[in-house]
């Protein structure tokens, strides 16, 4: 078609996400980038379990009429821990209130692994992942096919924080989700972004920005009715958008403040497991392994945020 012809000249990308509200407008705004093209999105148990989490990716695709972009199932549970939701922050359906339509697409029949393991081999460039859930399927992918890492351009992952956490203390939710994942990524040696809570508890969407959202299109309108429900900020105050910035580095890495570093994950602490060790000041005497950014431009975020809203349908 010639909508896959003028593809062509966009930046071939796989979104791994657990939609969720941020993930929503994560996707949105990747769908309709003329940068970027989405070549599959593939699900992970995260903000809500596995079947919600694609019951939700597959209603997103219906609503934006792009029902063209494969959906592949991936892990229903972290790799060792147990299954924890954030339903209390995106609602039991996890993408709580908007009346979607029912989809009509079905997910492929392969694997979420399987499927980014053909997209990327067929890819006659190389492929950025950006996973904005938790890093199960990625680590599994990277262990099962690890061929694939010749032609991985990067992974731009929204998680991890090199200072405090969301889920406890210390740990953000979707690298305190699947920890050990998240070890195995950050050790794969392919390169690699941390856009995380440095960066997203600064994203904010405020109440003046939901209402000129509300009114834009489609997607804006779905959007204000996701943020009524969002709790991981009130409506207030300002809405983090964590997901879209992993997106947003990619389009507009000048809103980040962002250095090289060694990248770890607490696998054994007592209190700590799944916290971030972003080694600024080279304590461990490690040889970088990661790009984190630290800060973002949380004006011109909200003004390339509302562009980027306003592109959609
Ligand atoms: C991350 O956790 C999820 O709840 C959000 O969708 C985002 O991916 C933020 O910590
Ligand atoms: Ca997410």
């Amino acid at each position: 078609t010639s909508r896959r012809k003028t593809d062509m000249n966009k930046r071939p990308i796989i979104i791994d996400t657990d939609p969720g509200i941020d993930d929503a407008l994560a996707i949105a705004i990747a769908l309709f980038s003329d940068e970027l093209d989405v070549r599959l999105i593939s699900t992970v148990a995260g903000n809500v379990g596995l079947d919600k989490v694609t019951y939700n990716a597959l209603r997103l695709l219906k609503y934006f009429g792009r029902e063209d972009v494969p959906v592949a199932v991936g892990a229903d549970r972290p790799l060792i821990r147990e299954f924890e939701d954030a339903s209390s922050v995106h609602g039991k359906s996890g993408m709580e209130g908007f009346d979607f339509e029912e989809p009509t697409q079905q997910p492929l029949k392969e694997n979420a692994v399987d499927a980014m393991r053909n997209v990327i081999m067929n890819s006659s460039e190389p492929v950025t992942l950006v996973p904005i859930a938790p890093l199960t399927n990625i680590a599994l992918l990277l262990k099962t096919y690890p061929e694939v890492k010749r032609n991985i351009r990067e992974i731009v992952l929204m998680g991890g924080s090199a200072s405090r956490g969301n889920k406890g203390v210390m740990a953000e939710f979707n690298i305190a989700l699947d920890p050990e994942a998240a070890h195995m990524v950050f050790h794969s040696g392919v390169k690699l972004t941390m856009v995380g809570l440095d960066v997203g508890l600064k994203a904010l969407v405020l109440p003046e920005d939901s209402e000129e959202i509300r009114t834009m299109n489609k997607t804006g309108e779905m959007a204000y009715c996701l943020f009524k429900k969002y709790r991981g900020g009130s409506f207030r105050t300002g809405l983090k958008m964590y997901d879209a910035t992993a997106v947003a580095y990619l389009l507009k890495p000048e809103l980040f403040e962002a250095v090289e570093t060694y990248l770890d994950v607490e696998l054994h602490g007592t209190m700590t497991a799944g916290c971030t060790l972003v080694d600024l000041k080279g304590y461990l005497g490690k040889e970088p392994n990661a790009t984190v950014c630290l800060d973002i431009d949380g004006n011109a975020f909200r003004t390339w945020f509302k562009e980027a809203i306003a592109k959609c349908r």
